[in-house]
């Protein structure tokens, strides 16, 4: 009989995330969220489905959203992994786009929040220019079983709103104009 805690399927990754280099043995069908939650205790990445449809377990893969739940960490070794942890300061700081996240009342439970989160700070990034139409457009990727998704467009445009402003102003150093 095959012991299913064998030591042969499993293999040592090297993941970049949030700009530290961690390495971890675990099993080659490990997803990523499961390395994040369970064996990095990155827990602010949340597990809904598990099927790739809630969302909530985005994070930034090499800049871009990506559902956890559907890659093999084996798979994000080489690309630079963010999670929701990276976003704020050191000191417990909010990011902008949580603080827009809190003055537009975009989460009740919260639940979704990590994922919502990742999802438009990988979405502005690449596009700061982004409309309203184009927000609402992106956010409906995500689940959200609250708020009614109204709140959570309000807050990345005006995260947004607020980085173009500020990049026009000059202050590039806290908001990643070009
Ligand atoms: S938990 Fe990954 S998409 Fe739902
Ligand atoms: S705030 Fe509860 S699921 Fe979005």
């Amino acid at each position: 009989m095959t012991n299913p805690s064998s030591t042969q399927d499993l293999q040592l990754l090297t993941l970049d995330i949030n700009g530290e280099r961690h390495e971890v043995i675990t099993e080659s069908r490990r997803t990523l969220v499961d390395v994040l939650r369970h064996d990095l205790h990155l827990t602010g990445t949340h597990v809904g489905c598990e099927h790739g449809i809630c969302g909530a377990c985005t994070v930034l893969v090499d800049g871009r959203p990506a559902r956890a739940c559907l890659m093999f960490a084996a798979q994000a070794e080489g690309a630079e992994i963010r999670t929701v942890e990276s976003l704020g300061g050191s000191g417990g700081e909010l990011a902008d786009l949580q603080e827009a996240f809190r003055d537009h009342h975009a989460l009740q439970c919260g639940f979704c929040t990590p994922g919502f989160l990742m999802l438009a700070e990988g979405f502005l990034t690449e596009r700061p220019e982004a409309t309203k139409e184009e927000i609402r457009d992106v956010v409906a990727a995500n689940l959200c079983r609250c708020t009614g998704y109204q709140t959570i467009v309000e807050a990345i445009d005006a995260c947004a709103t607020a980085r173009r402003t500020a990049c026009a102003q000059g202050r590039k150093e806290t908001t990643g104009c070009n």
